[in-house]
């Protein structure tokens, strides 16, 4: 049907005679002559047609956006001036011989190179949404990374194995999607939330590496980077400690940059315990192309006549923190309302600040709703440990540690792009030493903070069942410039150790059997120590493409509310399709 595609004609074809197929992407009717920019994959050409061959010029005159059209005709230079540098077909167009429409199309709902198309409109008409020149970048993209961690994992031994998506319903973390059975009444399938289990087993099974590019499902609140169902690049090794599976992780993450992007990252990636990246940074996944640091004044802050801080200073378990913002004090006082609200947003409960006009005059230098709090010894050392010149701004946060981080981590975070400070570039991170267990206040029980198959560190198997808030897992998460895009563990590979924790998460002895019992199994039959990680390969295509949201790298994704508006699912079914599945709808009162 075509000899070339639109887009890679250029110079060396003048003179050729080439056959193009593809849609019209823009008609001009430029009275006697008609341009029709062809465009398929690979762009656009520009075809011109003359009235002098008078049946294709008719044809060209009916022609309207997105229709299907074949076009035959000699390559020629543009004339001068009209050279389009922005186009790899730039330099030339085609002179119709003969223009065939294989395919009329509708008037689309919006124009392809329309920037502000809505979300939803886009989503509805995902198919010409496609058709736009950054969609196909993206999936192209995802194509090309997919590629390349594939060709760096098969040349490390890495074999794909698949694993079912029809599974068992076991508790890890987020809710599950269920799937009811016909043929055992009463019983479900659950969607994976990962094949942690199965690629445990696997290493169990003697394959020592696998991986797999893999569906995963959780039903939870979807956001800008979280999918109900998303794509994994799932990874488990044997034999490997958690420095060299990191080690050959990091190498991984490089590859696929150096390959896709032509990026070198750094080598090694920094490392980062958990505790110091809450202390520094308020969250587990700092952006590290921001400069700013919190600082810590809990103990500054315990007798000052200021219950805002000297509240949670004195309380278990609180923190007062400060953020100072270089060159901050030109943040006006509409902007710092804005922050505070922002905050409040977040559940803070206000935004304290102190602007830093000029030190040497002392308090009287500093502008502050709360300055006279502060005994002037006080101010001193805080000036010095934010490290606050003139011209700065320091903001305040008081709370539980988990919320004043929370929030402050998120003023961080905006402050800084907000303020322009990000540095350009990428920025990887290892957060490492995370707890194996987080205390969750509403069931007042501990939870596994990443999977309860996470091995201790050594030497903390003893605090598993009496001091959880003690044991620390060999956990680890890739952090790049803020977005957590993989995490991993070594595993407990002993079935004592792994019963422990069982017992630590209150799951009783009869539950462990119904739930984990294959899991108990298998690590009695000569379990290796293994240990592997999952890349959120949605996330790190976003980010590799410059996306704002992982639908953008994905062909069809839900909306925040689960729904594919293409496809319409999720959608009503007859009664007799659930009487089939055992499922009896309530009959409404
Ligand atoms: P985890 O739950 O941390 O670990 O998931 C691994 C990575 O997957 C990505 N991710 C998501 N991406 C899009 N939408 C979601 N809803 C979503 N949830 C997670 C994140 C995350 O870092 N089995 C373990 C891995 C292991 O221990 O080897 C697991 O699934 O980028
Ligand atoms: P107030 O005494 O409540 O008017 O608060 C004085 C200042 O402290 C205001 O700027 C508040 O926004 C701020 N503030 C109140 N609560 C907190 C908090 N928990 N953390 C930080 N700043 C706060």
């Amino acid at each position: 049907m075509r000899s070339h595609y639109c887009g890679e004609l250029n110079a060396k074809l003048i003179g050729q005679k080439v056959t193009l197929a593809g849609w019209a992407h823009r008609r001009r009717d430029h009275g006697g002559v008609i341009f029709i920019d062809l465009r398929d994959r690979e762009g656009l050409a520009q075809v011109v047609c003359d009235p002098d061959r008078a049946e294709s010029f008719k044809l060209a005159e009916g022609v309207r956006n997105e229709f299907v059209l074949r076009v035959t005709g000699m390559v020629r230079a543009r004339p001068a001036g009209t050279v389009n540098a922005n186009l790899r077909s730039g330099e030339v167009e085609v002179l119709a011989h003969e223009v065939e429409i294989l395919n009329p199309s509708l008037t689309p709902p919006f124009q392809l190179d329309d920037e502000n198309i809505s979300e939803t409109v886009r989503l509805e008409h995902r198919i010409l949404d496609l058709r736009r020149d950054v969609m196909q970048k993206n999936l192209r993209m995802r194509h090309a990374t997919a590629k390349a961690a594939r060709s760096f994992l098969d040349g490390h031994g890495f074999i794909d194995i698949e694993t079912p998506v029809l599974y068992k319903s076991t508790p890890e973390g987020a809710r599950e999607f269920l799937v009811p059975s016909r043929i055992n009444d009463g019983q479900f399938y659950a969607l994976p939330q990962s094949p942690q289990l199965f690629k445990q087993m696997l290493m169990i099974a003697g394959f020592d590496r696998y991986y797999q590019i893999v569906k995963c499902f959780r039903d939870e609140d979807l956001r800008a980077d979280r999918q109900p169902e998303f794509t994994q690049i799932d990874i488990e090794t044997s034999f490997l400690g958690e420095q060299a599976i990191r080690t050959l992780m990091e190498a991984l993450a490089r590859h696929l940059f150096k390959e896709v992007l032509g990026v070198s990252l750094p080598d090694p990636f920094p490392v980062m315990a958990y505790e110091d990246a809450m202390r520094d940074y308020g969250v587990d996944k700092p952006d590290m192309r921001i400069p700013l640091k919190l600082t810590e004044i809990t103990d500054l802050a315990k007798d000052i006549e200021f219950k805002v801080f000297s509240g949670p200073a004195n309380a278990a378990g609180g923190r007062v923190a400060a953020l100072c913002v270089p060159g901050g004090a030109t943040i006006s006082r509409k902007e710092i309302d804005d922050y505070t609200e922002y905050l409040r947003g977040l559940g803070a409960k206000g935004l304290a600040w102190i602007k830093v006009n000029e030190i040497a005059k002392g308090a009287e230098g500093l502008q502050s709703p709360i300055v006279k709090f502060f005994p002037l010894p006080v101010l001193h050392e805080l000036l010095s440990r934010t490290k606050a010149k003139d011209g700065d701004l320091i903001f305040f946060g008081a709370d539980k540690a988990e919320a004043c981080n929370a929030h402050l981590g998120s003023l961080r975070q905006k402050v800084g792009h907000d303020r322009g400070l990000a540095e350009k570039g990428w920025r990887p991170l290892w957060v490492v030493d995370f707890p194996m267990f987080e205390y969750d206040e509403e069931s007042k029980e501990w939870k596994a903070r990443h999977h309860p198959f996470t091995s201790p560190k050594d030497g903390h198997e003893a605090f598993i069942e009496t001091d959880q808030a003690k044991a620390y897992a060999k956990a680890y998460d890739l952090v790049l410039n803020g977005w957590e895009v993989a995490g991993g563990s070594v595993r407990i590979h002993r079935q004592e150790v792994q019963q422990q924790v069982f017992r630590a998460l209150k799951i009783s002895p009869e539950d462990q059997q119904a739930k984990f019992g294959f899991l108990l199994q298998a690590l009695q039959y000569g379990a290796p120590p293994h240990g592997g990680i999952a890349f959120g390969f949605d996330r790190l295509v976003t980010l590799m493409a410059g996306a704002e949201a992982i639908r953008d790298v994905i062909a069809f994704p839900k909306t925040q509310r689960g729904q594919d508006l293409v496809t319409g699912a999720p959608s009503p079914v007859t009664e007799r399709q659930l009487r089939e599945l055992h499922i009896r709808l309530r009959k409404s009162e």
